[in-house]
């Protein structure tokens, strides 16, 4: 089974609807069985909450199904899961730093948006401190990244769907 984890700082906006995305899509082809996911944040601010309101709202209006509770990032999941996917430059150096006080490596951390071919940012924007337009972009830059993501994944393991 290949383990992807989708992380961002809070936990409660862009990873989670990342990992609910990516979920939906991997049910949608069929590959539930090859594929395990979850997300997490690089700080520990919304540890044990839902995620937000306005994240649920536009799940809801794409008719995905989310469920997680926010947890933090740990040396654990460093181990334990084949792909890292950073929101944003800065949970990436975050992940980096958490890895250097533990002496680890893990050579596949990418950003989100690495797999789109021509985006017009490289970053997934942070929403938090904006309006609901701010999810909504999030959600059609995840929509697009997932699906490249997902075409990288069939090519590097061979998965013809
Ligand atoms: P996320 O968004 O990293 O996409 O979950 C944020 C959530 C909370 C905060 C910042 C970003 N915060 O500062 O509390």
């Amino acid at each position: 089974m290949i383990k992807v984890l989708f992380v961002c700082l809070g936990n409660i906006c862009r990873s989670p609807l990342a990992e609910a995305v990516f979920n939906h899509k991997i049910k949608l082809l069929g590959l539930k069985e090859k594929f395990m996911s979850d997300s997490c944040g690089t700080s520990d601010y919304h540890i044990g909450e839902l995620p937000d309101e306005r994240t649920l709202v536009c799940a809801r209006r794409h008719e995905i199904q989310i469920h997680h509770r926010a947890r933090q990032l740990n040396r654990v999941d460093i181990r334990e899961f084949d792909y890292l996917i950073a929101m944003d430059f800065s949970n990436k150096k975050n992940i980096q730093n958490l890895m250097n006080c533990f002496n680890m490596e893990h050579n596949q951390i990418f950003l989100m948006r690495k797999f789109q071919p021509n985006p017009d940012h490289i970053e997934v924007p942070d929403p938090y401190y904006g309006g609901d337009d701010g999810f909504e972009n999030v959600y059609h830059i995840l929509d697009n990244s997932v699906d490249h993501f997902l075409e990288h994944l069939k090519v590097e393991h061979n998965i013809y769907v």
